[in-house]
């Protein structure tokens, strides 16, 4: 097999060798890794092709980065099935890492869901190649309209008093600005989950909800939909002294309703592992009544620095 970068336009051969969420990587061209996610970072995807003679046989693709402290990620390997089993799955892993380090980039990174086909090769191999031990990164559930609604919890838990549910969309540019300032001064909510990011990025208007508070907004549930049935829980938080028993239940409860109403039929909830409570959360009061449960993992390889690091060009 031979290994060569390919350049615009990507031949369509290529097309089922990866993810459809990455099909339009395939142009080769700067652009957010994900389609209609907002907030989805550029990135310059790199498509190595393993060709059989003239024949493609094989992809590699990558996103690097344009910006920020991330590594380059491997997006997905793939050979044709008569070319399996002679060691190309390997090569284009080690042709991937090579080029991740001629672009500039310190580190590799990917991402996988345990259990998933191709998950087994991937963990024995990367370790041959010395990448990290493969760590959790995520908990993952999926469950439907009729599973949320089923949540012991829903409808449990009053809202405190004083305080009211609004739909997120009714938060005020005076109260996010408030809510910004309090941060500044004295950081309260997790870098990662702050809320007014998704003002600018957008967000599922119908579903999404805050606790409003005599002091301010206290709290949110901030949701996307990837799909014209499917919402996704995106950004969750409340204060965490406001946080004790079951205070941010209100929110998803009310969340959950909506969604109902707006016609969703599939939700999904990501939990971090990097939010302990979360995953918690996720582990004890979604995941029973959820029908899929899913961790993913991750892991990275440091590269070796190469001499020709330019970052983004290519
Ligand atoms: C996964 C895939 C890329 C592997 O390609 P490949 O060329 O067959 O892999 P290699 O020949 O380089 O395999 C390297 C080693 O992994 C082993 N291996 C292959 N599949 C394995 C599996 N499911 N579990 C554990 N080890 C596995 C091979 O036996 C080989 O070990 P050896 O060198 O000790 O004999 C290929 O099967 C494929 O395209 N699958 C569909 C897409 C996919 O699942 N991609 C991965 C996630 S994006």
């Amino acid at each position: 097999m031979e290994i060569r970068l390919i350049t615009p336009p990507a031949d369509p051969v290529f097309l089922p060798m990866t993810f459809p969420a990455y099909g339009h990587l395939l142009t080769v061209e700067v652009g957010p890794k994900l389609l209609g996610e907002a907030g989805s970072p550029p990135v310059q995807p790199v498509a190595l092709g393993g060709f059989s003679g003239p024949k493609a046989v094989g992809l590699a693709l990558l996103a690097l980065p344009l910006a920020g402290d991330d590594g380059a990620e491997l997006l997905s390997v793939y050979l044709v099935p008569h070319c399996r089993g002679q060691g190309w799955g390997r090569a284009l892993v080690r042709a991937a890492e090579t080029m991740a380090a001629r672009a500039g980039f310190a580190k590799l990174g990917a991402v996988w869901t345990e259990g998933s086909s191709g998950s087994g090769w991937w963990v024995k191999v990367s370790q041959e190649l010395g990448w990290e031990p493969p760590a959790r990164r995520t908990l993952s559930v999926l469950f439907t309209a009729e599973q949320a609604l089923r949540f012991p919890w829903l409808d449990r838990f009053p809202v405190r008093e004083g305080c009211e549910i609004v739909p997120f969309v009714s938060v005020t540019q005076a109260e996010m600005e408030a809510l910004k300032t309090s941060q500044e001064q004295s950081p309260w909510i997790a870098p990662d989950l702050v809320p007014w990011r998704y003002v600018e990025e957008g967000f599922e208007e119908r579903t999404s909800v805050a606790l409003r508070a005599p002091d301010g907004i206290m709290g949110w549930v901030i949701n996307h939909a990837p799909g014209p049935q499917w919402l996704r829980f995106t950004c969750s938080y409340i204060r965490k002294d406001w946080g004790r028993r079951g205070r941010i239940l209100p929110l998803f409860s009310e969340s959950i309703h909506r969604m109902v109403e707006a016609g969703f039929t599939q939700a999904s909830f990501v939990a971090p592992v990097r939010h302990p409570t979360m995953v918690q959360f996720v582990e004890k009061h979604m995941a029973p009544w959820a029908h899929k449960v899913r961790w993913t993992w991750g892991s990275t390889k440091k590269l070796q620095h190469e001499p020709q690091g330019a970052r983004q060009a290519w």
